[in-house]
């Protein structure tokens, strides 16, 4: 049988990592820093390449990311692999980061462009995903899925109660979705359903999205204090980071909830801390966190009105596979001297 037909299984045992970086010696060589979906792997062996698995759950600590970018020509990446802009140069053939991500926060794009270096994502297919999941938030915390469900598995469900577990409405309040991308939008027609009025903020108007869902284009100040549900779709760059911190929190409804599947930073976390103990706002819902893992014993955990899931919004069993595939093609695309698919950058020259 010859390699390319081989299964799965067998290009990982064959290609799994055994040793320090550079043994590998085939002509190229991705650096894949976790075990992935799909057929992302085969689809990479099968064109040739000798695939560099780093083995665990685990991220490659800093050392061990930067001994094996060096001796790659590609990496399948994760948003928890910070790529330090200064590595960039210093890894002589690598000529593509493919993020296995829609975010790319963890690399930075116009640093790997200088180093020859394209950077890509994995755009439009965990849009309705990660939609989902945020609204599996939204209605978590709004009704007390997950505290109530806790109480009943300890034994706290003595009766049917008139009182117990009351949660605010969802069914026709007011939405408020800050940054109107691809799931920013598919979570306002998520919201249809439950027939939400709809604000939004971005940079520019989506008139698109507007036509198709109601939604309405406000400033931010007038999305925080009119909403009862704010959920951040918006990518974390430098205008994001900290977009809302004491002040945004404190124009919110003392019966509002903050969902935030988006970046951990675009939320000031110690202000959102300080805000739920107050009673500022009512409760957040957070796929996100700064930093990733939350440790435990974080004030977040401590409180009540507040639910921590583990950066899963996306995780749908076929949108990981489909991202991780996206990812190796635009790595195939990338070591065939073509432009790739799903590029955030432009390197001139590229590698
Ligand atoms: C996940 O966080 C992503 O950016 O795709």
């Amino acid at each position: 049988m010859s390699d390319r037909r081989l299964p799965f299984s067998t290009h990982m045992q064959r290609f799994r990592y055994a040793g320090p970086p550079g043994r590998l010696l085939a002509m190229t060589t991705v650096f894949v820093t976790r075990a992935i979906p799909g057929q992302a792997l085969s689809q990479l062996a099968a064109a040739g390449h000798a695939i560099d698995l780093w083995p665990g759950e685990l991220p490659p600590p800093p050392d061990a990311l930067a001994a094996h970018l060096r001796a790659a020509d590609a990496a399948l990446t994760m948003v928890s692999d910070r790529i330090p802009p200064e590595l960039l140069p210093a890894c002589p053939k690598l000529r593509v980061v493919a993020n296995m991500a829609v975010g790319y926060d963890n690399v930075d794009p116009a640093a790997a462009a200088a180093a020859g270096v394209w950077v890509t994502n994995t755009p439009g297919v965990l849009a309705d995903t990660t939609a989902d999941f945020a609204f599996a938030l939204l209605l978590a915390t709004a009704r007390q899925v997950v505290a109530s469900e806790r109480d009943t598995r300890a034994g706290g469900w003595k009766a049917w109660s008139p009182t117990a577990f009351l949660g605010a409405d969802v069914y026709g309040s007011t939405l408020g979705v800050v940054g109107m991308g691809q799931i920013g939008a598919a979570f306002a027609r998520r919201a249809q359903g439950f027939a939400m009025r709809i604000l939004y903020t971005s940079r520019t108007p989506k008139p698109a999205v507007e036509a198709e869902t109601g939604a309405r284009w406000v400033s931010l100040p007038e999305l925080l204090a009119a909403s009862d549900f704010v959920s951040i779709h918006t990518p974390l760059t430098a205008s994001t980071r900290g977009l809302i911190s004491t002040a945004e929190l404190a124009l919110m409804r003392p019966s509002a909830i903050l969902v935030n599947t988006s970046r951990g930073a675009v939320v000031d976390q110690e202000a959102l801390v300080a805000a739920l103990r107050a009673g500022t706002i009512a409760g957040a819902a957070l796929d996100v966190t700064e930093p990733e893992p939350l440790p435990l014993g974080h004030p977040l955990f401590m409180l009540p009105n507040v639910v921590v899931t583990p950066h899963i919004a996306s995780a749908g069993r076929a949108t990981r596979a489909r991202m991780a595939e996206i990812a190796a093609a635009n790595i195939l695309a990338v070591l065939a001297r073509k432009d790739p698919p799903n590029p955030v950058n432009r390197p001139v020259p590229p590698r």
